[in-house]
């Protein structure tokens, strides 16, 4: 019986598992980074960090129902040094990205700066897509100028780093096409797509009253019912993006068949965020399995047979 493999290749980092955490899911603490190490993920990624460690917004701020969750978590991390000495001190052949998610640009500059510092991190992926900062009246990743004109300021910085950016959702064809514009003029690592939807609402009928408490309730929607729009966000990007673009799938993984969905959407590799907390870190290994049973019965061998190739009817 022929071996199914799952490894893949983010532009030259190779990663045993094509699935690994998304930010933000059980990824903060030394204790959640530990566990981490010793799953079967194939990569850890960090909670987005700021440079000083932020609390967040006031609680409760993370809800889940059958189908989705929403979020206002507000940017909650230990701040990048604790991230940069905590992975400068371990030991793994596991990718590490570091996830960063600076209140302004200057400060994601600063960031950048300071992981290029560092012994172990593969990657930084730059969370342009944070919908939960009150203070700010747009997500960045909705700004085109703006993020044009901050990646030409990265890209003049020395990185010793492959630079990814996380992005929000995108619900029209324009959209999607002018941010691969922007995206392709730059050596861009990878792209990961989606964050959560924003401005979500979800509301308790008994109380009469939304289940999280900051921003009036308005929150990122994750999980099972934000899967299509991640699908639709990834193979409009691999279509628009230059070959040697990767893109990570991210949104509403929770089986074996919907990482082969993200996959042949275009997808080199996934990260699961709601169903890793609803589940914990046993759910890498359920999903692994998952995934090979469902390439044995296709007589897929490696996810190389398939990146990419829905058919367009
Ligand atoms: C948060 O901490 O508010 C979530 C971060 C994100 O969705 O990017």
């Amino acid at each position: 019986m022929k071996k199914i493999d799952i490894t893949t290749n983010i532009n030259g980092i190779r990663l045993y598992s094509c699935i690994m955490n998304a930010s933000g899911a059980l990824c903060s603490t030394e204790k959640e980074l530990s566990n981490l190490l010793k799953s079967s993920s194939g990569a850890i990624v960090t909670k987005s960090c700021t440079d000083k460690p932020r609390k967040g917004n006031i609680k409760p701020r993370y809800f889940e129902w059958d189908i989705g969750s929403i979020n206002s978590m507000g940017l909650p991390n230990l701040g990048i040094d604790f991230y940069i000495n905590f992975l400068d001190g371990i030991t793994t052949n596991k990718p590490i990205f570091l996830s960063i998610s600076g209140l302004s640009l200057e400060e994601n500059y600063l960031l950048i700066q300071k992981a290029n510092s560092s012994t172990k991190i593969n990657a930084i992926e730059i969370n342009l897509s944070c919908p939960n900062i009150l203070k700010k009246k747009e997500i960045l990743g909705y700004e085109f100028d703006t993020v044009y004109n901050f990646l030409k300021n990265v890209f003049r910085l020395n990185n010793k780093k492959h630079i990814g950016i996380k992005l929000p959702p995108y619900f029209n064809d324009n959209d999607i096409r002018n941010m691969a514009f922007i995206i392709n003029k730059f050596p861009i690592s990878f792209i990961t797509c989606i964050n959560s939807l924003p401005n979500g609402l979800f509301i308790n009928s008994i109380k009469e009253s939304t289940v999280i408490y900051p921003n009036k309730g308005f929150g990122g929607i994750g999980g099972t019912i934000i899967k299509s729009f991640a699908l639709a966000n990834i193979f409009k990007f691999s279509s628009f993006l230059r070959k040697d673009i990767s893109i990570i799938g991210c949104g509403g993984i929770s089986s074996g068949i919907d990482i082969f969905d993200h996959i042949l959407c275009g997808a080199s590799a996934v990260q699961v965020g709601t169903q890793f907390i609803k589940e914990g870190i046993s759910v890498f290994d359920r999903l692994k399995n998952e995934l090979i049973l469902f390439l044995k019965k296709k007589k897929y061998y490696s996810i190389n047979n398939f990146i990419g190739n829905l058919n367009k009817n």
